[in-house]
């Protein structure tokens, strides 16, 4: 569920910068998004100067863009180890934890992320908030034969679940995976979201959640005018 609210220079400083972090010769992992897109162009721009380097993409959007660009595209079936990987986010925390799969693409997202050495957040300043899940709903990818389940079971943890709908198709967005997204909403802010991880993730058939908790090494933030290096706090 995508932000209308996309700063797009923002976006473009941080995707940008981010290409300052990789380097030639390195396998990296290339996120989903409006902010990877720039990142994206600029890696295109660095091959186009000789480098060597070489993408796993977190989907297939991500695969076209990268083949227009000229990045060659590894398959990630193959694959368990990258030197970076860069993504975008909807909300990130202080910690750099992050809530991310406003594009769907959260469950490969999180594979690749997990196989990097080092793996970067990109963003905008919207993106930013103190606490994760009270303005952005947590994205999980559930497959077709448990949805009734999940949605009853993410109630009884306190989340109002919500399928995804399609924007320009009618019906519920289907993942690359061929599997339903729930949006959940939370009256209150979840205390502890490494419990509500693991409680999700319990449901059977709910494949992973949007939750990106401890795993960023460093946040690019973009404003109008400069990007912001984020580390995360204790
Ligand atoms: C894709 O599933 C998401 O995790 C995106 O990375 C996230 O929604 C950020 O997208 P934008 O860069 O378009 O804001």
């Amino acid at each position: 569920m995508k932000s209308v609210s996309a700063n797009t220079q923002s976006k473009k400083l941080a995707g940008r910068k981010a290409a300052d972090f990789v380097e030639d010769g390195m396998q990296i992992g290339i996120g989903t998004g409006s902010t990877v897109a720039f990142f994206i162009e600029e890696l295109g721009r660095r091959i186009r100067q000789g480098w060597q380097i070489r993408g796993a993409a977190t989907s297939c959007y991500t695969r076209l863009l990268c083949h227009r660009s000229g990045i060659p595209i590894m398959d990630s079936m193959t694959l368990d180890h990258l030197d970076l990987a860069v993504d975008g986010a909807d909300e990130i925390d202080p910690s750099l934890n992050a809530i991310k799969g406003g594009g769907a693409a959260h469950t490969c997202e999180k594979v690749i992320a997990s196989m990097a050495d080092e793996f970067i957040l990109i963003a905008d300043e919207s993106k930013l908030v103190s606490g994760l899940c009270m303005h952005h709903p947590l994205p999980v990818e559930v497959i077709p034969a448990a949805l009734s389940l999940a949605e009853k079971r993410i109630r009884s943890l306190g989340g109002t679940p919500c399928i995804r709908r399609a924007v320009c198709k009618d019906g519920p967005v289907i993942t690359e995976n061929g599997n339903f997204i729930l949006d959940i909403t939370f009256q209150t802010a979840p205390e502890d979201l490494e419990l509500l991880d693991i409680q999700l993730k319990k449901i059977p058939g709910l494949l992973e959640t949007g939750l990106f908790l401890g795993m960023a090494q460093k946040a690019l933030i973009g404003s109008v005018d400069s990007v912001h290096i984020l580390l995360p706090e204790a």
